[in-house]
């Protein structure tokens, strides 16, 4: 059992902890995710670590209100506990002195960017974040961002702030416009990753990108998070989750991520009906979220 020792709600769909788990703390690395279990009855499912402190033995995650299981775990409170915990799960992004990085996210996707621009800077690189949003009330974390990165830019998709509405505008124009970037890092919508690596293959540079496809045991078994990359087919949580943007067949995992779309739906409706009045702490119910 793992406890909550911090719970915020940081727009109005998505939600922060901090949980205890010294054994997970003490391995993580930036690239990492975790599976998490609420409780008994509950199914299996990913969050990317968004930080984590050895001393304290504690976990950060954050996570987009989308269905039954992210429901279920945001209507945890303070000092309740999340059953199962299974982490660091993945292959630890590869951070070398690259020089020149461009880091882009949007929604979640700040979480495990956090650590990884962190990580970026020990090794000397220069950063560069982009966030994306849909508008200033889904923005979260900007202060973060804005203070271990060299310079960050904002992109909005109601036009209210910035130059561009799509983090994928800021990247072709940054490029166009002569910067030297050698490494790309997305992380967040599938969309946004997408177009993000369709912006930077003209110019050839390499783009990482984290990807989400649906995962069960995460342990290469099922091949349910199976993705195609270059033509081969690929575990995600044993193989990923990062991958080069260039190869990745978007159309394919775009497919599979909405292939149980209806039965998520129901579980979800199911699960809401008979839990409203435990969704304390949230002002409002909160809106379901496109994955893509
Ligand atoms: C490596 C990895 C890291 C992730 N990190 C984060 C994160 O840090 N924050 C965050 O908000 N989300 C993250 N996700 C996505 C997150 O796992 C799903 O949003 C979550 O499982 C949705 O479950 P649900 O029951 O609430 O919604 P559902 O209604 O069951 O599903 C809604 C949508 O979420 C996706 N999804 C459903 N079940 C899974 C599953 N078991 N595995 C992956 N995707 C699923 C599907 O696309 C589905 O259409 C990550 C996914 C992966 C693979
Ligand atoms: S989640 Fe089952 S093989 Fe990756």
């Amino acid at each position: 059992m793992y406890k909550i020792v911090k719970k915020e709600v940081l727009v109005p769909n998505t939600i922060y902890l901090k949980a205890e788990a010294p054994e997970i703390a003490w391995k993580a690395r930036p690239g990492q995710f975790v599976i998490l279990r609420v409780d008994e009855a509950g199914e299996r499912f990913p969050l990317s670590l968004a930080g984590w402190d050895q001393d304290d033995g504690t976990l950060d995650i954050l996570f987009l209100i989308m269905g039954r299981s992210t429901m279920k775990l945001s209507s945890l409170k303070e000092g309740d506990y999340i059953m199962d915990i299974v982490g660091p799960l993945g292959r630890p992004t590869e951070i070398e002195s690259y020089g020149n990085t461009l880091c882009v996210c949007s929604t979640f996707g700040v979480g495990p960017l956090i650590p990884l621009i962190a990580a970026l800077k020990e090794k000397g690189n220069r950063v560069v974040s982009i966030m994306e949003a849909r508008d200033e009330a889904f923005l979260f974390w900007e202060d973060r961002l804005r203070s271990i990165s060299d310079e960050t830019h904002i992109a909005l998709g109601d036009g209210s702030r910035g130059k561009h509405r799509l983090a994928s505008g800021f990247v072709t124009e940054h490029l166009k416009s002569g910067h030297k970037v050698d490494r790309v890092f997305a992380y967040g919508r599938v969309f946004m990753m997408m177009e993000c690596s369709r912006a930077t293959k003209p110019f050839g540079v390499k783009t990482i990108v984290g990807l989400t496809p649906i995962m069960v045991d995460g342990t290469g078994m099922c091949g349910c998070c199976r993705v195609s990359v270059g033509g081969q087919t690929q575990f995600t949580c044993v193989e990923g989750p990062e991958f080069d943007g260039h190869s990745v067949d978007w159309e394919l995992l775009i497919k599979r991520k909405r292939a149980y779309l209806r039965e998520e739906a129901q579980a979800f409706d199911l699960w809401e009906l008979g839990n409203l009045r435990r969704m304390a702490g949230l002002t409002e119910l909160p809106e379901r979220t496109s994955v893509v």
